[in-house]
C-alpha cells in the first residue's frame, strides 16, 4: 500500500453533505443529528475526517438546519438553498474549500462508520497517482439503487453511472459507489461547474465529475472498502442496526483492553467511554457520555453512569446512578439506590445505600449512612455540602446546604443538619423520646370495640 503524503506538505479539506431531509426517518430532527453512541452521527464522520488529517471541514446544510450548525460547531456550515443534487450541494462549500487544498474529501453525513484509514488511503491514492478523482467503492450484497463504478480494463475509473441511468450491462456491475470521494482540490469546483442535470432524476449528480475529469485527460481511481464501514442510515431500523454495530465494537475494544464484561450484550457504551484494565462490568450497565473508569473498578449490575470519573479500585452499584461531574477517588464505594451528582467522593469514602449526594464533597474514609440526603436546592439556588475526612453521617440524615461537617464529626441518625458541625463534634437534632406504657394495647382495645359496633349495620 502507498503511504499517505505528510500532512504539512499536503493540505486536505473535507466537505460533508448533510442537507438531506432524511424523510424515511420520519423525524423533526435532521437525520445527521440522530445519535449513535450518544453522539450525533455527523460528528462520527467529522472525527474520521479530522483523524485522516483534514485541516478544514465544512458541513453543507439546508436553510432550516441551525440545529446542525450548533451541533457541529466550531466546524463551519454553509447553506444549500434548494436540494438540486449532490453536485449542487458541493457548490456552497466553495468559499471554504475552494482554494489552497491539494485534496478535497467529499463525504455524506449519514455514513458514520467510514474510517480514517480508508480516507487516508483515498488521499494517498489521489495524490500519489495524481488522479483527478478517487471514488470509494464497495460490493454490497444487493447493489440495487447504488451508483455503479465503471472501470477500464486496466482498472482505472472511467465513470459512475446512477442506477436509474444504467444500461442492463452496467446494472450487473457489483462494484458500487459509496458516495465518498477524494478530488484534486485545484480542479474540484471547475468540474462541479460543468455538471448538468440531463438525467433520469433531473438532478446535478456529483458522480458526473468522474467522466468530466476523464474527458479533460485526467485519470481517476478507486479505493475499495468493507461494506460495514459504509453503512448509510436512512431509517430508524438502520439507526438501530448501526447502534448495534457501534456497541459491538466498543464491547470488543473494552474486552481487548482487559475489562471483563460478564454479559457484553447488555452493556451500553457512549462514543467516549474510557475503560481501564481489570475493570469488571456486571450485566445491564449503561454508560452515558463522559465516563472514564480507571483500572480495577467494579461496576455492579443495573447501574447508570454519565459524566463521571471513577478512580482505581472504586466500586459502584448494583442499582447506582452517577450523574455528570461526579468523581470517585480510589477505593470509594457507591452502593444500591444511591444517586450522586456533581460530587467528589475522596479515597475510601462510602455511600452504601439509598442516598442522594449532590453538589458535595465527601472526605477521605467518610461514611454516609443509608437514607442520607444532601438538600442542595432551595427551589432557586444550588448550595454545597462538605463532609470532612473520616466523618460519620448517621442514617436518614438531611444535610441542608450550604453546610460543612468537620473532620471526624459524627451526626446522629435521623438528624436535620442546617448549621455547620465542628471537627470531631457530635451533632444530632432529634425530638425527645416519649413512650407511654400500655398505650398501644389500650388503643387497640378501643378501636376493636368501635369496629364491633359498626359491623352489624354493614351486614344489613
Ligand atoms: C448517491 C450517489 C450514488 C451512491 C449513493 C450512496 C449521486 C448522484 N449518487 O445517491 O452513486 O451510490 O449516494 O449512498 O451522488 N444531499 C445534499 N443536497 C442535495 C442532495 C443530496 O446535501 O441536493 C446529501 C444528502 O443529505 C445525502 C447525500 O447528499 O447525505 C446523498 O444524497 P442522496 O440523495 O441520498 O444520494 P443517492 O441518490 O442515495
Ligand atoms: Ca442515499
Amino acid at each position: 500500500m502507498t503511504t499517505a503524503p505528510s500532512a504539512d506538505s499536503h493540505r486536505i479539506a473535507a466537505i460533508v453533505l448533510g442537507a438531506g431531509k432524511g424523510n424515511r426517518m420520519r423525524s423533526r430532527l435532521p437525520k445527521v443529528l440522530h445519535r449513535i453512541g450518544n453522539r450525533p452521527m455527523i460528528l462520527h464522520t467529522l472525527e474520521a475526517v479530522r483523524a485522516a488529517g483534514a485541516q478544514t471541514s465544512v458541513v453543507v446544510v439546508a436553510p432550516d438546519m441551525d440545529s446542525v450548525a450548533d451541533a457541529v460547531a466550531p466546524t463551519v456550515t454553509v447553506v444549500q438553498h434548494e436540494q438540486l443534487g449532490t453536485a449542487d450541494a458541493v457548490k456552497p462549500a466553495r468559499e471554504v474549500a475552494g482554494c489552497g487544498f491539494e485534496t478535497v474529501l467529499i463525504l455524506y453525513g449519514d455514513t458514520p462508520f467510514i474510517s480514517a484509514e480508508t480516507l487516508e488511503a483515498m488521499v494517498a491514492l489521489r495524490a500519489n497517482g495524481e488522479h483527478g478523482v478517487v471514488a470509494l467503492g464497495f460490493r454490497p450484497k444487493r447493489p440495487g439503487a447504488y451508483g455503479r463504478l465503471v472501470l477500464s480494463e486496466s482498472g482505472e475509473l472511467k465513470a459512475i453511472v446512477e442506477a436509474k441511468d444504467a444500461t442492463a450491462a452496467q446494472s450487473n456491475i457489483g462494484l458500487c459507489n459509496s458516495g465518498a470521494m477524494a478530488v484534486d482540490g485545484t480542479i474540484l469546483f471547475e468540474l462541479i461547474d460543468q455538471v448538468g442535470n440531463e438525467n433520469a432524476s433531473g438532478e446535478y449528480y456529483l458522480t458526473d465529475i468522474v467522466e468530466i475529469a476523464c474527458r479533460q485527460g485526467r485519470t481517476c481511481g478507486v479505493v475499495e472498502a468493507d461494506p460495514d464501514e459504509l453503512l448509510g442510515i436512512n431509517s430508524r431500523a438502520e439507526l438501530a442496526s448501526a447502534e448495534q454495530i457501534f456497541q459491538q465494537k466498543k464491547r470488543s475494544a473494552a474486552m481487548e483492553g482487559g475489562a471483563t464484561l460478564v454479559d457484553p450484550e447488555t452493556v451500553w457504551f457512549s462514543h467516549d467511554t474510557v475503560i481501564g484494565q481489570d475493570v469488571i462490568i456486571e450485566p445491564q450497565v449503561i454508560f452515558g457520555p463522559g465516563v472514564a473508569l480507571a483500572d480495577n473498578v467494579e461496576i455492579k449490575a443495573f447501574s447508570h453512569i454519565e459524566g463521571a470519573t471513577v478512580a482505581n479500585g472504586a466500586v459502584v452499584g448494583p442499582f447506582a446512578r452517577l450523574r455528570p461531574a461526579t468523581s470517585l477517588q480510589e477505593g470509594a464505594r457507591v452502593g444500591n439506590f444511591v444517586e450522586v451528582k456533581a460530587a467528589l467522593l475522596k479515597s475510601g469514602a462510602k455511600v452504601a445505600h439509598l442516598a442522594y449526594i449532590g453538589d458535595a464533597e465527601i472526605g477521605t474514609e467518610a461514611n454516609i449512612g443509608a437514607g442520607t440526603i444532601t438538600c442542595n436546592y432551595d427551589g432557586f439556588l444550588k448550595s454545597r455540602t462538605i463532609v470532612g475526612d473520616g466523618a460519620f453521617i448517621g442514617s436518614n440524615t438531611a444535610l441542608v446546604a450550604p453546610v460543612t461537617i468537620g473532620k471526624g464529626a459524627i451526626v446522629g441518625a435521623g438528624s436535620t443538619i442546617a448549621a455547620d458541625v465542628a471537627e470531631d463534634a457530635l451533632a444530632l437534632t432529634r425530638a425527645e423520646h416519649t413512650a407511654i406504657p400500655r398505650a398501644a394495647a389500650k388503643f387497640r382495645d378501643r378501636k376493636k370495640a368501635e369496629k364491633a359496633k359498626q359491623a352489624p349495620e354493614k351486614k344489613g
